[in-house]
């Protein structure tokens, strides 16, 4: 499996605070069935930020430590962008904030809401050949409120990521059952792990896709995470997808209170 979204890299932002901790994530992705990660540290501008040289320098390094202990993963290099207007300068066909230097990149919204004109704004990015993956929709309360808006956005060129953990339960039922919804509506192009740790956010794909299989059937959830990744870091094509109309998820009231701080705690860590 390629795991296209897994903050991997040590010191560069919320994820792993130590080489240690990286291979400790890694090592959990292995046992996992993964063989190839993309480094998506954030791209936060005042938050987070990274030149193209440092993160081929964290990349290089983590790749020696791995060989070292004898794992067979490789890392790639990328980064998850947040949406802001200065995203327009920083993106470069080729650059530091694609995903192996390619045509695909990830972008993050917050977990709240969406700027006015997102969708325009993402499609501008087509122009100029460079094509948006949006991180973990489900995640985000405006899509999941706002489906058709959201499919209209694929339709038109921009490509979803689902989050693996999203499937399983673990940021909350609503993000589960909108991440299932998309799954039916058949707007998913590919599972990551958003990996962030391996005990707190540890990258577990398998589980996601047995989990969209009962969903879109075995072969479009391994393509999830094996084709439709490799055609990414490769910058080829996705395969043409045809959406289907699906009813919205029913909105799900849990009365068990942890439930819903858990659900937020989550919402709250991007
Ligand atoms: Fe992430």
């Amino acid at each position: 499996m390629i795991d296209i979204h897994c903050h991997i890299l040590p010191g560069l932002d919320d994820g792993p605070e130590s080489l240690d901790e990286s291979l400790d994530l890694c090592r959990a992705a292995a046992a996992d069935g993964v063989t190839c990660i993309v480094a998506t540290p954030h791209y936060k501008p005042g938050t987070f930020e990274f030149t193209g040289p440092r993160i081929i320098e964290a990349v290089n390094a983590l790749m020696a430590a791995i060989q070292n202990i004898g794992l067979d993963i490789r890392i790639l290099p990328g980064a998850e962008v947040t949406v802001s207007p200065e995203m327009a300068a920083n993106l470069k066909m080729g650059g530091h904030l694609t995903l192996n230097h390619g045509r695909y990149f990830l972008a993050e919204f917050s977990p709240l809401s969406v700027p006015a004109g997102w969708d325009t704004f993402l499609l501008s990015f087509l122009d100029a050949g460079l094509t948006p993956i949006i991180a973990h929709p489900e995640r985000n309360a405006w899509f999941v409120n706002h489906p058709d808006a959201l499919a209209a956005a694929v339709q038109s060129g921009v490509k979803l990521q689902i989050t693996a953990m999203s499937l399983t339960g673990e940021f909350g039922f609503e993000s589960r059952d909108y991440a299932i919804h998309l799954l039916k509506q058949n707007l998913v192009h590919v599972i990551a792990s958003d990996g962030h740790s391996a005990d707190f956010r540890p990258p577990k794909l398998s589980e996601a896709v047995r989990l969209a299989a009962d969903v879109v059937g075995r072969q479009q959830a391994e393509a999830l995470v094996t084709a439709n990744p490799l055609a990414i870091i490769e910058g080829r094509p996705l395969p043409a997808m045809e959406p289907t109309q699906q009813a919205p998820p029913t909105k799900t009231q849990s009365t068990n209170w942890f439930n819903r701080l858990r659900n937020f705690t989550f919402a709250a860590t991007t």
